[in-house]
């Protein structure tokens, strides 16, 4: 991966867009209902080919950042005020999400939102209402039963009586039938088991291996997460706090400390966290 850092292991903000950078997100505020800043400066890179985990709690800002990439946030009375965002160093915040998809951009939406009356089958269709050519639409619907061969089982099953973890794979399966670059991938291990989601981790690892489909993935369960990135970045009310390799936040002390549940912390945020150790180092 051609990242930047400095010697304290942050990315360093290029401005512009590196050379193996396909996605790069400079400096983006968000605000929603016209006051409320929700984004305060946030950028990132999702290098070509890589899994890149955006990490945090409840409220960091996620989920928010992936809106604002796939300009989904107009609905939501959200709006990018600040920074840009490009796709191959070229700028893309000011394309209309369908725009986006014919460009390979796609998000998966955080809770599956698969169509409860439709077949699992035609929910994956549904994916690839871009696109016209017919045997290339049948070729990427087998391509993703290979991938997911429990819906191939599953394919004529109306999706509302299929299980969670089967509509979160219909949910990334169908983002698979327009041909992304890119997915958005939002908190895909939410409400699921353990065993469940280590079922789509692999499946999304596969998929990034074989097919080179670069992810950008919004999730809670850090440990799970950090296991399949290649890049992490935490964030804590819409800044980025932390940014490092996946190894090397999965064995940082306070990561360790308040995302991965280890050594009991009381403290409410990372920062807090990081500012408490810090005291006490001076301190001592
Ligand atoms: N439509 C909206 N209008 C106003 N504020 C919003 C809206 N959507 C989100 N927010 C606020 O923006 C902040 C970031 O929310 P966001 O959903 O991006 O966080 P998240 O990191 O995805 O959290 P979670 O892990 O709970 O999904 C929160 O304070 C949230 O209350
Ligand atoms: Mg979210």
């Amino acid at each position: 991966m051609d990242q930047h850092t400095d010697s304290t292991g942050r990315t360093e903000s290029t401005g512009a867009a590196a050379p193996a950078a396909l996605l790069q997100v400079n400096s983006i505020e968000v605000i929603y209902n016209h006051i409320i800043l929700v984004l305060k400066g946030v950028s990132l890179t999702l290098p070509q080919g890589a899994i890149v985990a955006l990490l945090g709690g409840n409220g960091a800002g996620k989920t928010t950042t992936l809106r604002a990439i796939s300009n989904l946030l107009q609905g939501e009375r959200g709006a990018v005020t600040k920074g840009s965002i490009t796709l191959r160093g070229e700028r893309i915040d000011n394309l209309s999400p369908a725009d986006l998809v014919h460009r390979g951009v796609v998000q998966v939406m955080e809770g599956r939102h698969c169509f409860a009356h439709l077949t699992i089958e035609e929910n994956l269709l549904t994916g690839s209402y871009t696109r016209r050519d017919k045997g290339e639409i049948a070729a990427n619907l087998d391509k993703v039963y290979t991938y997911f061969p429990r819906l191939k089982t599953r394919r004529a099953s109306q999706a509302a009586y299929t299980s969670g973890g089967e509509q979160q794979m219909c949910a990334i399966g169908r983002a698979l039938m327009a041909n992304p670059s890119v997915v958005l991938l939002d908190e895909p291990s939410m409400g699921l088991a353990p065993q469940i989601v280590e079922e789509v981790f692999e499946i999304v690892k596969d998929l990034n291996v074989k097919e080179s489909v670069s992810f950008l993935l919004a999730e809670q369960n850090t440990g799970m997460a950090l296991r399949y990135a290649d890049y992490g970045y935490i964030m804590e009310s819409g800044r980025v706090v932390m940014d490092g390799a996946a190894q090397a936040l999965a064995s940082n002390e306070d990561v360790k400390e308040f995302y991965l549940g280890m050594g009991g912390s009381q403290r409410k945020s990372f920062r807090e966290t990081k500012s408490y150790k810090r005291r006490k180092r001076w301190l001592a």
